[in-house]
């Protein structure tokens, strides 16, 4: 079964948004198989967003994503990984289209909400960077008989 990588970035966490996060993937229909609120070491950080390194923003966005909680979280399902990146929305909240997460709650592309991953090899990646298997829990939902 298709899984992703998501994280709630400490500025989601601050602004009171977990729930209302965690609520848009559950109603969607998505599975929770992993949960955890952290602080993210600069070692995690720097490799969770390693394309980025030479990027001008990259050591803002370290500063960042170590400043404060980060809820980091698996999600399982067809096409999880595409429909995700719908919900988030645009990397800038301004573009983003209303309904998105980004949409509805940011304005700032240096204050976007919440991590996504953007492709099936992207998300393996980042789920082993995030998780260990003992932290990941396989189990298939009963509401599933209603959705497919
Ligand atoms: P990126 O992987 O391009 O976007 P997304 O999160 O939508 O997959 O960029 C990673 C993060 O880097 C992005 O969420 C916010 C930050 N960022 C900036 O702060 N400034 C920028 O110009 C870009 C492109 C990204």
């Amino acid at each position: 079964m298709e899984r992703t990588f998501m994280a709630i970035k400490p500025d989601g966490v601050q602004r009171g948004l977990v729930g209302e996060i965690l609520r848009r993937f559950e109603a969607k229909g998505f599975t929770l198989v992993g949960l955890k609120l952290m602080h993210v070491s600069k070692e995690l950080a720097e490799k969770h967003y390693d394309v980025h390194r030479e990027r001008p923003f990259f050591p803002g966005l370290v500063e960042f994503i170590t400043s404060g909680p980060l809820v980091a979280m698996v999600w399982e399902g067809d096409g999880v990984v595409a429909s995700a990146r719908k919900m988030i929305g645009a990397t800038n909240p301004l573009s983003a289209e209303p309904g998105t997460i980004r949409g509805d709650f940011g304005i700032s592309i240096g204050r976007n909400l919440i991590h996504g991953s953007d492709a099936i090899e992207t998300a393996q990646r980042e789920i082993a960077l995030w998780f260990s298997s003992e932290e990941l829990v396989s189990w298939q939902p009963a509401a599933v008989a209603w959705l497919v």
